[in-house]
């Protein structure tokens, strides 16, 4: 399933995915089968989809506003429910009861644009937050060991924040909080990393240091990473492989190189507005 070869029915085009210099062997780590989204509106947010994710692969997603790229994020830790299809997990299985969704969502650590960090608490304390899911009752009243503080600096040390590891998260620039949430979702211990809209409200500097962050992590620890991003630039410099979706469906799935003039123009239409 999701392999090389899939095709897009785009009306009167047959569009055929060349992933093969970009896959490996190894067996994908999550896959989408046939998912599809309709939002309790009546919405179709995401039409039958079939795709697959490999470890130490940096994916971004592109696509205008409303394509579907968060609806696709949310799907693949099924913080959105297809509303059919299934998502599966190399580990797991099939990700459908409750026990497997929590597991999988252990696994699976989630940037937001906004930083969603407490801002009165020290960039370790909010690192060692993302702890309390693996904590049993017990050992959330007696409090974090000395091997996660090691860790939540380990993680702060990572995306070069260490010296900031005391300073409260408010008195931090945008670009630095950013960072201080992929350092708690690395102290997730994550076997993939989904980022919606990472550096949106960031300036080009900071969005360099986080995506060169969050590349550096997909190769280190070999997991898959899977960013949306408006910024075709970007997109370009960082991404192993672009997904670009239009209208709820991929229309184009490979390698930046493939990323022609005619892809774009059917991934935002013929103004090509938001490749900015
Ligand atoms: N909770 C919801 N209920 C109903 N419709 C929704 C919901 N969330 C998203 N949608 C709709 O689903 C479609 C896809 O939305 P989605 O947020 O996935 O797009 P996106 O590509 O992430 O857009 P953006 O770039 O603006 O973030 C849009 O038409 C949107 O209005
Ligand atoms: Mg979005």
């Amino acid at each position: 399933m999701g392999d090389e070869g899939e095709s897009v029915d785009m009306g009167q085009q047959q569009m055929a995915f060349d992933r093969s210099d970009t896959k490996t062997d190894a067996a994908p780590i999550l896959c989408l089968d046939q998912v599809e989204v309709i939002y309790p509106n009546g919405t179709v947010a995401l039409q039958p989809t079939t795709v697959d994710f490999e470890d130490g692969e940096l994916t971004v997603l592109l696509g205008p506003s409303g394509a579907g790229k968060s609806t696709l994020l949310r799907t693949l830790n099924l913080l959105v429910r297809p509303t059919s299809g299934a998502v599966l997990s190399r580990e797991i299985g099939t990700l459908d009861a409750t026990q497997s969704i929590r597991a999988h969502r252990r696994d699976t650590a989630m940037i937001f644009q906004q930083h969603q960090l407490i801002g009165r608490m020290g960039a370790m304390h909010n690192v060692l937050l993302s702890r309390l899911g693996r904590h049993s009752f017990w050992r959330t009243l007696v409090g974090f060991s000395e091997e996660e503080r090691r860790l939540a600096l380990e993680c702060l040390t990572r995306v070069g924040l260490f010296e900031k590891a005391l300073t409260r998260c408010d008195s931090l620039s945008g670009g630095q909080q950013q960072r201080v949430g992929i350092a708690r979702a690395l102290a997730q211990e994550p076997k993939m990393i989904l980022a919606d809209e990472p550096v949106a409200s960031l300036d080009p500097a900071s969005s360099e240091r986080v995506l060169n962050v969050l590349r550096s992590i997909c190769k280190e620890d070999r997991i898959p990473v899977i960013v949306s991003l408006h910024q075709l630039d970007y997109a370009k410099a960082f991404a192993d492989r672009i997904i670009g979706l239009a209208g709820g469906q991929i229309v184009f799935d490979g390698p930046p190189t493939q990323l022609s003039e005619t892809v774009l123009t059917q991934i935002y239409g013929s103004t090509g507005q938001d490749a900015t």
